[in-house]
């Protein structure tokens, strides 16, 4: 969201409206969080820390997975922050909260004032301008052992089949090319930093060791149904939303009419849409 609030060359974004993205995505995916978790903590751990927590979905996973650590919920957005601690509370788990900067050491230090054994750090370092430096700050916050987990996504998924009855072929992988060129516009408006290397060697510049990455691939064969349907329909609509302005004309007419429940083209008419997805968690250690 800070995509949108701090440049002010894209249309502002409503922050109660992300909040309420934030907080259904931290519902939607408790699943994956759980599973995550599990795999993530460890006995004998003792703090942990989720930054750019969103609704805290795994921050709230950490708590109920080891009942006996601190787990510390940090954000920049201080309505960010209380979401999360209104949904501990709503979940009955203890977590602390507090507003800090990945972009300022000093004040995520501040926030986090005891080694961590895990550090978690979800669709957040992009948000950075140097992003490599902001791995640096999150691998600065680790007990010796502890580890420094980053999920910023892996491929697109993909969902569509070629033959849509309406735009030219390839709709979905021009919408792939415009999610990246999104991505560098925003990064050339935070005078941003290339990272031309990925998550694993960023890792272990950041100083970190045993680099390993937590994978969960979806394969749901058509037709997707339901909840599948909807989430298919939901990450769509998002990118086209992001993406538009690196549409052409043409593809901008033909997402709309696929995305909308009026037209004879509604993908959520159709019996053949799929997903096809990598999940990808970047794990390093500290020691
Ligand atoms: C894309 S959301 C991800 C939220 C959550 N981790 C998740 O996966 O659902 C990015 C989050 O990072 C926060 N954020 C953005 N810039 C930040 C910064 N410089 N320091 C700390 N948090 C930041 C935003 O307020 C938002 O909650």
């Amino acid at each position: 969201m800070a995509h949108h609030s701090s440049h002010g060359h894209r249309a502002a974004v409503d922050f109660g409206e992300e909040i309420e993205h934030l907080r259904e995505s931290a519902e939607a995916e408790s699943e994956r969080y759980r599973r995550l978790a599990e795999q993530l903590s460890e006995p004998g751990d003792r703090v942990y820390v989720d930054v750019g927590c969103g609704g805290a979905g795994m921050a709230l996973a950490l708590a109920a997975a080891r009942p006996e650590a601190r787990v510390i919920a940090v954000d920049t957005a201080p309505a960010v922050v209380d979401l999360a601690s209104e949904r501990a509370e709503q979940a009955g788990l203890a977590i602390e909260t507090a507003v800090a900067d990945v972009g300022r050491p000093e004040s995520l230090a501040t926030a986090v004032d005891a080694p961590a054994d895990l550090v978690w750090a979800r669709g957040v370092v992009h948000h950075i301008a140097d992003q490599q430096a902001a791995l640096g700050a999150l691998a600065a916050l680790l007990a010796d052992g502890g580890r420094l987990a980053v999920d910023e996504g892996g491929p697109r998924p993909q969902f569509l089949p070629w033959d849509l009855g309406v735009g030219r072929p390839g709709l979905e992988v021009r919408l792939t090319e415009a999610g990246s060129r999104f991505k560098e516009a925003v990064r050339g408006e935070h005078h941003g930093v290339s990272l031309p290397y990925g998550w694993n060697v960023a890792l272990e510049q950041a100083g970190l060791s045993e680099v390993r990455t937590l994978n969960e691939t979806v394969v749901k064969p058509a037709p997707l149904q339901g909840a599948d349907l909807e989430a298919a329909l939901r990450s769509l609509t998002a990118q086209v939303d992001r993406c538009e302005e690196f549409l052409d004309v043409e593809d901008r007419a033909a997402w709309k009419s696929l995305l909308d429940a009026e037209s004879p083209h509604w993908l959520g008419a159709r019996r053949d849409l799929h997903h096809l997805e990598i999940q990808l968690v970047y794990v390093g250690l500290k020691g």
